[in-house]
């Protein structure tokens, strides 16, 4: 049940905010794909009688393996872990979060956090009774770690491609994070949620890790890519040594996935290497243009992520308020997302941006823009 608008609502978190847009046709509140279902991937939603019936017949752990082999494939994970208990299958990547979170309880106290990253990230550690550390993004881009953080903390996690910003942390930054991780036996992990929007994250995350010696965790998500009516799976993945009690959380929480979703999700990704993900790539930066070509010349406004290639766009407002905003162009029933919240740890850094969902119908994008540019010129 979504609650419904009241002003403990406008208070809460970032879900809270994308409940009110969800009934709005001009929702680009939450980064969950809402576009049109391309030609090629109709026909796969065509097909799902046809993969029912398959899937009913073969046994649920080849089902699974072929669409994690097909998924891992299609965004350059070729190191993907194969043996038995190494890749777990969620509902969401919320869900693998959890697990995650609950493991790590139980062997640590505190984890370093980058920041900003989607709220629910830190809600989650944070329900277990972690201790949160941030870490600022441009320290986590700039170079080596503090050896007096990684003393203080068991665990250091990354949102790469980050939300809302976009940015991707490079093969040597990987490189380096997990042999500093690996000298002070503190857990990486990694959620890797926007990996297939952005080339620059489809380098062998899974080889680096294994090269480096850390303990390593990666959540990987299905959900962002494919408007599948929330028909999607996060893959909880460890290295061999993780000493974190995962399967054991796991169990205490689910069975499995449907094998109809992950055949689905097979099917997906076959599409995606046929030209579906390039095709993808071409529609987030063409949503991206309308964005930028319609708010481009509003005064005291600024993209400050522009080599970001996912499927959200920052906008910062100057000296206006988010949250102003945010009110002012919803009575214009058009949601978008204050990014208080993405500032987990010091909201004020984040008062003076929104951030606008492109994986939309591109007629949605324009209407939203134009929305919002008429808020911005009317608040001069
Ligand atoms: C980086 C990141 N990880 C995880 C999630 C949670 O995804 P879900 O709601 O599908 O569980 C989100 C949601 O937007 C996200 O941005």
């Amino acid at each position: 049940m979504v609650p419904t608008q009241s002003e403990s609502v406008v208070a809460g978190n970032l879900t809270q905010f994308e409940y009110l847009a969800l009934n709005s046709s001009l929702n680009l509140a939450d980064g969950h794909a809402r576009q049109e279902l391309t030609a090629g991937q109709s026909l796969i939603v065509e097909e799902l009688p046809r993969l029912w019936a398959a899937a009913v017949k073969r046994p649920v752990e080849e089902v699974e393996r072929d669409a994690q082999r097909a998924y891992f494939e299609l965004l350059g994970q070729h190191s993907h872990p194969a043996d038995e208990g190494r890749v777990l299958s969620c509902y969401s990547s919320s869900v693998a979060m959890e697990i995650f979170a609950r493991s790590l309880a139980s062997r640590a106290q505190s984890i370093a956090l980058i920041h900003p990253t989607f709220d629910n990230i830190p809600d989650i550690l944070r329900g277990v009774g972690l201790r949160l550390v941030p870490l600022d993004e441009e320290a986590l881009h700039a170079g080596d770690l503090d050896d007096v953080l990684l003393r203080s903390v068991q665990c250091v996690f990354v949102t790469t491609p980050n939300n809302p910003t976009g940015r991707v942390l490079p093969e040597s930054g990987l490189r380096r994070l997990a042999q500093q991780c690996a000298e002070h036996d503190v857990v990486l992990t990694l959620d890797t949620s926007f990996r297939g929007f952005d080339p620059d994250a489809h380098y062998d995350h899974y080889a680096v890790l294994n090269a480096s010696g850390c303990r390593w965790v990666v959540i990987e998500d299905t959900g962002k890519l494919w408007p599948t009516l929330e028909l999607k799976v996060g893959w909880l993945v460890s290295s061999a040594d993780v000493g974190l009690p995962l399967a054991e959380i796991y169990s205490d929480i689910l069975l499995g996935v449907s094998p109809l979703v992950l055949s689905m999700i097979e099917r997906l990704s076959q599409d995606a290497a046929a030209g579906g993900l390039a095709d993808l790539h071409r529609f987030i930066a063409g949503n991206r243009a309308i964005v930028r070509g319609i708010l481009g010349d509003v005064p005291d406004l600024r993209f400050p992520d522009p080599a970001s290639r996912a499927s959200v766009e920052r906008v910062d407002l100057g000296d206006r308020s988010g949250l102003a905003v945010w009110t002012a162009l919803s009575k214009h029933n058009v949601f978008a997302l204050p990014c208080h919240k993405f500032h987990w740890a010091d909201p004020g850094q984040g008062d003076h941006s929104l951030r606008i969902a492109l994986s939309r119908t591109p007629s949605s994008v324009a209407a939203g823009s134009k929305a919002l540019r008429t808020v911005l010129l009317d608040s001069r």
